[in-house]
């Protein structure tokens, strides 16, 4: 969850590291610091809070006489030890002479400290990672790769970790086992980050580190170990990210800049997939899933991502004929279902890096199910332990609360539960053309939801102070209520929940009143009627009534305010839904003051349990 950006080179190494900080801060954010290699000192800063806090304590501190040869940087998001000035990173052994940062958790700290104290050692901080520090300093023979590789075999955890030395100023060492950590390859300049995002302005030439890499970096190039203390030498993946995806481009917020994104980003999803009158995803052609023999189908994912996979699997259990269930992945691993090469778990995920997905993956894995994974980053961790993957190709998103990558994972998981139904022979070409052709719309319907959902500022102005938010649908639509709530909770803090629109009548109605509103996803299908009852015993409560309706629905006498969005079958319309009420939080956390790019306690990518 934490940030982690490195360089080995001639460049101005605090700018360029504070940079790439910029671009990582989203991923966590309760402290920041830095370590900087001169002639013959390690200089470092630390400072909680945002990274604005850690730059003001920077631009105090006057330049080295001589450049600075390498440095290292680390947002934090604290899981030992609270987030101080202290605690933030690098940590350092008693001499300051080792500086170490890292993301993930020493599961053995303690027992770890406990020796080193008993040898000896005295502690500067509660944090996990000081310990590292420690071990290095005592195996110090002047290599930093021996000391480090010795010391990296002791920990048990998760980590993804960079240290220097202050007698080999242009030398950093770091390896990966479970977080993420790229390298990018430079000419007279080296790179490493846990997302590539930080470096791509500088490399798009990206080395995915895998579990157990060590790697080497010295200005003229980088050594690879892998996990048996093997050197080796990896291919670069070219990335084709621009880095400019990574700018606000004029947005006050990432939020609101990848909001608009969208009609672009479901295009993307859609290319070579959807065309004409065909639905094809290459990769699951080549997959050799024998899809006729499955005998169920496991959605698992986290937070949006799991709203995300609601409406796909209703689809795909209707399209293939074989129970098709969802399961929150914090929980799948600990009550798993039967699990067997005729299982197929469909594992979606942003980052590819979420540790409750990566849990449930190789629990599902282990028990000879098939994985195939929906991810966003490339080279992520998902992407290579999945059997196989299918690219949301939305490009980078920064904004911590998820809006391009919801809207793409819902569509490319309704995109394989379709293909997969095709490879199963239960896809006739009637519908898989009608399918193809409805799909094909979405990114235009998402032009027009945009539109229709400029009327959001002024009304969520009329609805800014209520006492609480409830969110209701029936089926597709269900999960955008889900989403909706979600994000209203997220961005702005204010309370709101969402239920299926029949459930209301079984408890939450009694919330309900002139200062508690409902805000109804009313889509056209067999629910609707059902559903506009739900809304007029909600009216009857005197509460507010906020519908994202489908065009042609008649919304006068139900609704007090309506954004349109275009009529389609409701699994896209569910999905295009969710770009209105993206708005609708946006604006909330505008009136409320919120700081929307980087909700408090969130992370972007959750990389612990
Ligand atoms: C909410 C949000 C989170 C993520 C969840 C899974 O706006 O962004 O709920 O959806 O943490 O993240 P990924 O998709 O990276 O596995």
């Amino acid at each position: 969850m934490c940030g982690i950006v490195g360089y080995v080179g001639p460049r101005d190494v605090r700018s360029l590291l504070i940079g790439g900080l910029r671009l990582l801060e989203y991923r966590g954010y309760d402290s920041a610091g830095i370590a900087l290699a001169c002639a013959t000192e390690l200089r470092h800063t630390k400072r909680a809070g945002r990274l604005a806090n850690l730059e003001t304590a920077l631009a105090a501190v006057p330049a080295s006489e001589t450049p600075e040869a390498a440095g290292m940087a680390h947002t934090r998001w604290a899981t030992h030890g609270a987030p101080t000035d202290t605690n933030a990173h690098p940590h350092f052994d008693e001499a300051g002479a080792i500086a170490v940062i890292h993301n993930g958790i020493i599961e053995n700290h303690a027992e770890l400290r406990i020796a080193l104290e008993a040898r000896g050692h005295r502690f500067n901080t509660e944090v996990d990672t000081e310990v590292i520090a420690h071990l290095i300093e005592e195996s110090y023979q002047g290599d930093l790769r021996e000391a480090f590789e010795k010391s990296v075999g002791q920990l048990k955890g998760q980590w993804a970790l960079l240290a220097m030395h202050r007698d080999e100023p242009g030398r950093i060492v770091a390896a990966r086992r479970e977080a993420p950590l790229a390298v990018g390859l430079g000419k007279g300049e080296q790179f490493i980050a846990s997302d590539p995002v930080a470096i791509l302005e500088y490399t798009n030439q990206i080395v995915f580190l895998r579990d157990g890499d060590l790697v080497d970096v010295k200005v003229d190039g980088i050594t690879f170990y892998d996990a048996s203390g093997a050197v080796f030498s990896p291919r670069p993946e070219t990335l084709t990210w621009s880095p400019e995806t990574a700018q606000k481009d004029g947005y006050a917020h990432f939020f609101r800049k990848e909001i608009d994104e969208q009609p672009r980003t479901l295009k993307a999803a859609l290319a070579g997939r959807v065309s004409g009158t065909t639905i094809r995803l290459p990769e699951l052609d080549t997959a050799g899933i024998d899809v006729a023999n499955l005998r169920t189908v496991e959605f698992i994912a986290c937070g949006s991502a799991y709203y995300a996979t609601l409406a796909a699997a209703a689809l795909a259990e209707s399209l293939l004929g074989i129970p098709v269930r969802c399961t929150v992945a914090s929980e799948f691993r600990y009550a798993p279902p039967r699990l067997d090469a005729r299982t197929l778990v469909i594992a979606i995920s942003q980052s590819g890096e979420t540790a409750d997905t990566l849990g449930a993956v190789r629990a599902a894995r282990a028990a000879g199910a098939i994985v195939l994974g929906i991810v966003n980053a490339a080279g992520s961790t998902l992407t290579r332990e999945a059997t196989v993957s299918v690219m949301l190709q939305a490009g980078p998103e920064i904004s911590v609360a998820a809006t391009k990558s919801y809207t793409s994972q819902a569509l490319v998981a309704e995109v394989v539960a379709l293909d997969l139904a095709r490879l199963a022979g239960r896809l006739d070409p009637t519908t898989e053309a009608e399918w193809a052709r409805d799909l094909a719309n979405v990114p235009e319907l998402a032009t027009a939801a945009l539109a229709a959902s400029e009327s959001l500022p002024a009304i969520a102005a009329k609805y800014h102070g209520s006492t609480g938010y409830t969110f209701i649908s029936r089926g597709p639509g269900s999960a955008t209520a889900l989403e909706g709530a979600l994000k209203l909770k997220e961005l702005s803090y204010l309370h709101a929940e969402a239920y299926p629109a029949g459930e209301l009548k079984h408890g939450p109605i009694s919330l309900l009143g002139p200062t508690h509103p409902v805000v109804a996803i009313l889509l056209e299908g067999p629910t609707r009627t059902k559903l506009e009852s739900n809304i007029m015993e909600s009216r009857a409560r005197s509460a507010p009534i906020l519908a994202i309706a489908t065009e042609g629905i008649d919304t006068r006498s139900l609704a007090d305010d309506v954004v349109v969005i275009p009529a389609a079958r409701q699994e896209i319309a569910s999905l295009i839904a969710a770009i209105p009420l993206q708005r609708f939080a946006y604006e909330m956390a505008l009136l409320e003051g919120a700081d929307i790019d980087q909700p408090k306690n969130l992370a972007k990518s959750v990389t612990v349990e």
